[in-house]
């Protein structure tokens, strides 16, 4: 069995815990810490290796899934975390302030891998979009189980601005929306997915996919719509992955 500890940054939480490269699952719960704020590099850093420290046992490289562009380790946005973000080289500063290994990754893309490889996209081929509907909207964008990385179909702009702001959960709780109310942004947003895309199916993470009994069935498109099967723990999963691309 090869474990890997998978740490998934988010814009409130920072969460952590080791996976078992086989089944994909957590080998021990996981630990979760606020995000400092502002979230400044530093203190992100300094929040990421007490994680990191709470798995004594768990040796070798760590995969980080980060709510931004990465390319090549450096972060080129921060829609969701402090603008100091832009530029910085996420990979050599955890790295750093872990003495370890780290290798980050967007993370809607950790979690579209984690479901291509074994959740709810596991074994489909065609066009696949993964969507994690949380502070923001994340993406991952598959074809036959290949990732496009860093679509950020979250920023796509419908009706005037960024689709995140008014479709993520975020917007459906500071909203106060009904959950038919959000499911008729939804139904937009997919459509819009649609025509640009023309997915087979789309996977629908983040913490509201355990509530997609409420939501789901209020969904309309033509692509077949399904919760995400790793649900939230998908960007740890996927941050584990992505550390030994190879295995599996
Ligand atoms: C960011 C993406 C990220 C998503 C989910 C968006 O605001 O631009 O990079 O994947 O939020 O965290």
């Amino acid at each position: 069995m090869v474990t890997r500890l998978g740490v998934d940054i988010g814009g409130s939480g920072i969460k952590g815990a080791p996976v078992d490269l086989d089944s994909g699952t957590l080998t021990r719960k996981r630990v979760r810490l606020k995000t400092p704020q502002p979230s400044l590099p530093d203190q992100v850093s300094l929040t990421l290796r007490r994680i990191v420290e709470s798995f004594p046992g768990v040796t070798g490289p760590i995969g980080c899934a980060f709510p931004a562009i990465v390319i090549s380790g450096r972060a080129h946005s921060a829609a969701n975390l402090d603008d100091s973000w832009i530029g910085v080289d996420a990979a050599a500063l955890f790295s750093e302030a872990c003495s370890r290994e780290v290798t980050v990754i967007n993370d809607a893309d950790a979690a579209g891998l984690a479901e291509a490889r074994m959740g709810a996209a596991a074994g489909r081929d065609g066009v696949v979009i993964v969507l994690t509907l949380g502070t923001g909207i994340g993406s991952a964008l598959l074809h036959d189980g290949k990732l496009v990385p860093n679509t950020e179909l979250g920023h796509l702009h419908l009706g005037g601005q960024a689709i995140e702001k008014t479709v993520s959960n975020r917007a459906r709780k500071t909203e106060q929306l009904s959950f038919k109310e959000w499911a008729g942004r939804l139904n937009h947003y997919l459509a819009h997915l649609d025509r640009l895309f023309s997915p087979d199916l789309v996977v629908l993470g983040g913490g509201i996919s355990k509530k997609f009994g409420k939501f789901g069935p209020l969904l309309r498109a033509r692509a077949e719509i399904v919760p995400a099967a790793l649900r939230n723990d998908a960007g740890i999963v996927g941050a584990a992955l992505s550390v030994d691309p190879w295995i599996g």
